[in-house]
């Protein structure tokens, strides 16, 4: 089956052709850098961006695909979560596409579209695995039982991950978007100059928390005004390795917890190249294989939004004219979680 994918949930604009879930015919992505002046993504400027990008981004990725336009068979749509407004121009896009050209539409989770995106990169990757997902929106831990049948084990109780990277890049004055240039910094730094709490490690469960974390990076900094470039390559790389150890460490336990030996990472901070260093490790430590797509697939992508798409359209499934945003979607259904999810135990 070949299948178009959308993708708007936040600030990247995204159209991709994909074969039979797994072959990238074609994948564009822009990035709305019109955000940069403001820190953040700014919801109604990501919307209308979104709005202006889409028509030549979908052009480009039918034209980039060498295929047809009549040979696409279905349309999927990242329907949430997300921005509402930015959900909404994908969303109609998506709808109005598929009944102009007769086909079926689907509205996706972004999240299993992380899920998907080691599918994309590793075909022969089948479950039971554990998978992290941590993005700037989402950091969390669930057992795939199958594709589509997911078990929550935990998740942050606060902030994402990926928020936090963004935030101590503003800390320190570095360019928007803030992971990766918070990644830059911590090469020059050293890891083990400050150390930064890491979120509820004491506790027994799968849940992350990094408001802690990101509030003794602002205390440090406020408290140190006058810092030269060495000493925030310092706090960037102390606070890397403080966001990414919990991640590995809750991971591995999870893993370990359930018996499963294969962990699956996804979502824009699966691109930081010190935590595929520590998977690399884990690797190496503890009879652990890791996956981790190339950084394009990590981050927000279309490419992974159609494989999910191909993965339901594939059974049957059609969101029909109903088709709509969804802001709040869970990755798993209410009730379906792990007992070690349960956020009342504690370590002894
Ligand atoms: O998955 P994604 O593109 O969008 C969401 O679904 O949120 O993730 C974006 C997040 C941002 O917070 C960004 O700062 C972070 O991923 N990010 C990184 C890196 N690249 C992107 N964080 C750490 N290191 C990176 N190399
Ligand atoms: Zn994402």
């Amino acid at each position: 089956m070949i299948v178009l994918g959308v993708e708007t949930t936040c600030d990247e604009t995204a159209v991709s052709v994909v074969r039979d879930g797994r072959d990238i015919l074609s994948a564009v992505t822009a990035t709305q850098m019109v955000h940069a002046e403001f820190g953040g993504v700014v919801p109604e400027v990501a919307a209308r961006a979104h709005l202006e990008t889409l028509p030549a981004l979908h052009e480009k990725a039918l034209s980039e695909s060498g295929i047809p336009e009549d040979a696409i068979e279905g349309v999927a749509v990242a329907a949430g979560p997300g921005l509402l407004g930015a959900l909404l121009v994908g969303v109609s896009w998506a709808k109005g596409y598929a009944r102009a050209r007769g086909l079926p539409a689907i509205g996706v989770s972004h999240l299993e579209g992380h899920l998907f995106a080691n599918r994309l990169a590793y075909p022969d990757l089948e479950p039971p695995f554990v998978a992290l997902v941590v993005s700037g929106g989402h950091t969390l831990l669930a057992w795939v039982r199958e594709w589509g049948d997911y078990v929550g084990l935990g998740q942050t109780r606060d902030d994402a991950c990926g928020e936090a990277f963004d935030k101590v890049a503003k800390l320190l004055g570095l360019v928007y978007p803030g992971g990766p240039a918070v990644s830059l910094a911590a090469d020059r730094g050293r890891p083990d100059a400050i150390r930064f709490p890491r979120g509820m490690r004491r506790q027994a469960n799968f849940d992350f928390s990094y408001s802690g974390l990101k509030t003794a990076v602002a205390l440090h900094v406020s408290a140190h005004p006058k810092l030269d470039l060495a000493e925030r390559a310092d706090i960037a790389a102390s606070f890397q390795e403080a966001a990414v150890e919990i991640l590995v460490e809750k991971s591995l336990l999870a893993c370990a917890q359930l018996g499963v030996s294969r962990l699956a990472v996804g979502g824009g901070v699966a691109a930081n190249r010190r935590l595929r260093e520590l998977l690399v490790d884990a690797e190496r430590k503890r009879s652990i294989e890791a996956f981790y797509p190339p950084p394009a697939l990590c981050t927000d992508n279309a490419a992974m939004i159609a494989a999910v798409g191909d993965f339901y359209l594939s059974l049957g499934a059609c969101s029909g004219p109903g088709l709509a945003a969804v802001a709040v979607w869970p990755l798993w259904p209410a009730g379906k979680v792990f007992p070690w999810a349960d956020p009342s135990r504690k370590l002894d």
